[in-house]
């Protein structure tokens, strides 16, 4: 008996030691959600172990590898494949391994590509094939708090349109058909029968369930969280316990590589509110005065030549706070019903600077370039885009979110794959809905191309901490109104508007 108590505290303090000095987890306290519902553990406090989560090289004992996992999600028989295969990238071990350009939450270089979908199947010898995946290149995460904002705003404002047409219908006992329009972007039209049933036949750019996905350059991912828990079990076998844990699936250790609970759902949370809360991207226009120039003039022709149209420079979000978690998050993802309080902060006040403008009646402007809607840019003689065979989300392979420019001046390469080096190639490939900006952006001066390309160089993440959004070369706030009368009292004859 007495050898046994011994042989138990030796153990005991041996795992102690071990916790301490010589190989252990990289995450060595985990978050607790009921303490940061509560206002126990500050914004602070949950930025840095988002932070922390996001730049972990997880190991072993973190729970790194998945034996008993495919990438997405599926049980497996242990010992069918290695411990961990990289098969759907060349992948890395921790979030910023891909997500580190120009900082961690940023984008990634061509080596840092991911062939989605390839970890549905895995293993896959030929992951690299587009016969099983489709290989895309790796985005910043800036701005990504406003960007789920917008698209939650969008989504109640379009099945609000649906339900108005269903109860307009049943009143009436006719058809009636209403225009889907939020924030100023189409997406086409909708009938509501008498009997309560819809026709989505004239639904376009977004699925039927009306849903604005606004995570992947497909769309195909509702919020910072379901991205964070498909990208911590995919990527690096780390399970996290709301997708994952004995009171979901009925298995403790799901992935059976021994350890259990990998990840809380304080862990998720802090890890989507880190990302949510990053700096925005924002403009750096040089002191020098042809640049300067080049810059503003590109920016009225990027909207003379359609560009806008779908890349649109702004759009207003009513409300400026960011909420954990999303009410319209798929099963496997905390629920709003599951929490006692939603996490809020407000995106002009909190978080890391650059942050949003804030509008007179207390909403916030979100220049992203972008409308959050998927368009197809093939024709016949331009497909590039058209690359992928692979179905992901139930969306056509030809289409692709409107992409967000805010960073692109920064972001390179560019395309969904990343195999494009130059703007003007990216530009050059817009075939299909853009074919008429794209033909209108060619057709201009040589000298007015340089100046829409320059604009585009002038669009960047900024150093966390700038203070304004619109920035000269060391970070200095730059007053585009004054910029603009100067060009204008140098030239009289080009004249800006503002
Ligand atoms: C092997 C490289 C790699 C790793 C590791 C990685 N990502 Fe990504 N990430 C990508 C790529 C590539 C995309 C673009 C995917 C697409 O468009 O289909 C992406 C996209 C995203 C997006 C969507 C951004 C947007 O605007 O659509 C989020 C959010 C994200 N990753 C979060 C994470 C988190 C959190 C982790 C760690 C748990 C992580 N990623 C690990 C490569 C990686
Ligand atoms: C019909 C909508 C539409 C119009 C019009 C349009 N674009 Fe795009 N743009 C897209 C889509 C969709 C993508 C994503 C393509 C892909 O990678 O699959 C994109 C991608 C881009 C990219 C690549 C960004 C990156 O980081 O990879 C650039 C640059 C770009 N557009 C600039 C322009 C310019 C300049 C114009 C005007 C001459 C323009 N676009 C007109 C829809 C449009």
């Amino acid at each position: 008996m007495k050898n046994w108590i011994a042989l138990l505290l030796a153990t005991i303090s041996m795992s102690l030691m071990a916790q301490t000095i010589g190989d252990g987890p990289i995450v060595t306290s985990h978050m607790d959600q009921q303490a940061m519902e509560s206002g126990e553990v500050s914004l602070d406090e949950i930025l840095q172990a988002g932070e922390h989560l996001f730049r972990a090289k997880f190991n072993t004992y973190d729970g790194q590898s998945r034996p008993g996992t495919t990438g997405g999600g599926a049980a497996r028989e242990p010992g069918t494949a290695p411990r961990f295969i990289r098969t759907s990238a060349p992948d890395s071990n921790s979030c910023a391994g891909c997500h580190n350009d120009p900082a961690p939450g940023g984008a990634g270089d061509i080596v840092a590509n991911v062939f989605v979908l390839a970890q549905v199947l895995d293993p896959v010898t030929e992951s690299v094939s587009p016969d099983f995946s489709n290989e895309r290149n790796t985005l910043g995460m800036n701005g990504s708090g406003a960007i789920e904002m917008l698209a939650r705003e969008m989504t109640a404002d379009m099945q609000g349109i649906r339900a108005q047409a269903i109860a307009d219908a049943a009143s009436s006992a006719t058809d009636v058909t209403k225009t889907l329009i939020t924030k100023g972007v189409y997406f086409g039209s909708i009938t509501a029968h008498a009997d309560g049933t819809v026709d989505n036949s004239h639904v376009e750019g977004v699925d039927a369930d009306l849903i604005i996905k606004p995570f992947h350059q497909k769309g195909a991912v509702i919020s910072l969280r379901e991205f964070t828990n498909n990208a911590m079990n995919h990527h690096h076998g780390m399970q996290s316990t709301e997708r994952f844990g004995v009171e979901r699936t009925g298995v403790d250790d799901f992935d059976q590589d021994g350890v259990s609970n990998e990840l809380t759902v304080g862990d998720i949370t802090a890890t989507a509110i880190w990302q949510a809360a990053l700096n925005v991207p924002g403009q750096v226009i040089p002191n020098n005065f042809t640049k300067a120039r080049a810059i503003l003039r590109g920016e009225r022709s990027f909207t003379t030549t359609g560009c806008a149209d779908c890349h649109v420079p702004y759009l207003v979000l009513d409300n400026p706070s960011y909420s954990e978690p999303n009410p319209y998050n798929p099963p496997g993802n905390l629920q709003v019903g599951e929490v006692d309080h939603v996490i809020e902060f407000d995106l002009t006040v909190d978080g890391f600077a650059p942050r949003l403008e804030r509008t007179s009646n207390d909403g916030a402007i979100v220049r992203a370039f972008t409308d959050l809607k998927r368009y197809n840019l093939c024709d016949d003689d331009y497909n590039h885009f058209c690359n992928e065979q692979l179905v992901q989300g139930g969306v056509s392979v030809d289409e692709f979110l409107s992409r967000k420019l805010w960073d692109v001046g920064n972001s390179a390469p560019y395309g969904h794959r990343g195999d494009l080096t130059t703007l003007t190639e990216a530009i050059h490939y817009h075939g299909g809905d853009a074919r008429a900006s794209r033909d209108a952006f060619f057709a201009l001066p040589q000298n007015d191309q340089n100046e829409i390309v320059e604009f585009l160089k002038s669009l960047q993440m900024l150093p966390a901490g700038t203070e304004h959004l619109v920035v000269d070369e060391f970070g200095q706030a730059k007053n585009k109104t004054q910029v603009r009368s100067s060009i204008e009292q140098s030239s009289q004859s080009t004249r800006i508007q503002p």
